[in-house]
């Protein structure tokens, strides 16, 4: 007879955790079963973690993007997306709106922009680290070593890069002119020139089996990551998954859990696109595992355009409106916000093992 908890302790101990026993625990659906597996994640994060939520502000700068991904609203063939590219007031301005919220960490995230001049970024990271004392993370995708090394001696701290589904065959069918092995390259590069590197998936998509996710959840597991976000996939009407059915909550929430069970001390984010289904599900995140918020500083009227799936949460929020709301979430959970940096909790690897 299965016994979830024997289960749950196998999995929690492995050095690499059973691919039979992920996938396992994925299938379960039962409301008991849920809420042990849930109380079991909560538990690893509060021992490795803490009761702290670490918030991350994002600044979407700019939505060109040269990539044809058939899940993102921001790929290349949406002909009626309007693009921008905030210009560098605009986004120095943004970046003192979030520090005058406390806030000590920013993302900064773009599409796969080939307008994005390297040297125009890494004064801008300069600008920031000299200005303010505050981490700075990177999220704009796929580009040179180059690139990557200038801007870390500029200063930036973080790299996120999901890896979207570790499945080479599945990642290859939705991701044209795309290179799986260049993308793990790319994170391998990170995690050499010393970035904090995050990485992570999407739930739900086309094509994707348990077995696929649960293999994602070892992905993690070996990358050792220092940040893994977990979103569930929402379809965009002018995408080419555009008809497919939206990701499972459950799933996703399921997913967060055994990756904290896993992974133990990575920051994991309840993802915005958890916030944004049938109803807000970053609270539940925060229940089973994510112990990170990552509030939306991109000013209007850039914060619309940043469509990358429909009804996307605070898409109309005036700009520092979600750090109310999270100091909220927290204190309804019993838990605080953290307003340090919070870097990564791993010991600092050498080399790299991707
Ligand atoms: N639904 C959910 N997540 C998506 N992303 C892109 N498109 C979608 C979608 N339709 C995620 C990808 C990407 C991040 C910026 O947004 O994981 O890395
Ligand atoms: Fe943006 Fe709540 S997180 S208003």
């Amino acid at each position: 007879m299965f016994r979830l908890d024997e289960c749950l302790s196998r999995i929690h101990d492995a050095s690499l955790p059973d691919l039979n026993d992920l996938e396992q625990v994925l299938s379960l659906n039962g409301k008991d079963e849920l809420n042990e597996l849930f109380l079991f994640a909560d538990g690893i994060r509060k021992k490795f973690c803490g009761d702290g939520i670490v918030l991350r502000g994002i600044i979407e700068f700019s939505n060109f993007c040269l990539r044809e991904c058939f899940y993102c609203g921001l790929n290349k063939n949406n002909r009626k997306l309007e693009r921008y590219r905030m210009d560098k007031d605009e986004l120095l301005k943004a970046v003192g709106h979030l520090v005058s919220c406390k806030i000590k960490t920013v993302v900064l995230q773009s599409g796969e922009d080939t307008g994005l001049d390297p040297f125009w970024l890494k004064d801008i990271i300069r600008e920031i680290k000299s200005s303010f004392d505050i981490a700075v993370t990177l999220a704009v995708g796929e580009r040179s070593e180059f690139d990557y090394k200038i801007w870390k001696e500029a200063g930036a701290d973080r790299y996120l890069l999901k890896i979207e589904t570790s499945d080479e065959g599945l990642y290859s069918s939705m991701h044209p002119q795309m290179d799986f092995k260049q993308r793990l390259n790319c994170l391998r590069v990170l995690n050499k020139i010393g970035y904090q590197v995050g990485s992570g998936n999407i739930i739900g998509l086309p094509g994707q089996t348990l077995k696929t996710i649960a293999q994602d959840i070892v992905f993690f597991k070996r990358n050792d990551f220092d940040m893994v976000g977990i979103g569930p996939f929402i379809p965009h009407q002018d995408t080419r998954f555009g008809g497919q059915k939206k990701a499972d909550p459950l799933l996703s929430l399921k997913t967060i859990a055994l990756t904290r069970i896993v992974t133990k001390n990575t920051h994991i984010p309840a993802t915005t696109a958890l916030g944004s289904l049938d109803k807000d599900y970053r609270v539940d995140g925060l229940k089973c595992g994510a112990n990170v918020l990552m509030p939306n500083f991109t000013p209007q009227p850039f914060r619309k355009l940043y469509e990358i799936y429909p009804q996307k949460k605070c898409i109309d929020e005036p700009v520092g409106a979600c750090n109310f709301c999270m100091d909220d979430m927290a204190k309804n959970l019993g838990r605080f916000i953290d307003y340090s940096k919070a870097d990564s909790l791993k010991q600092r690897k050498v080399g790299s093992n991707v």
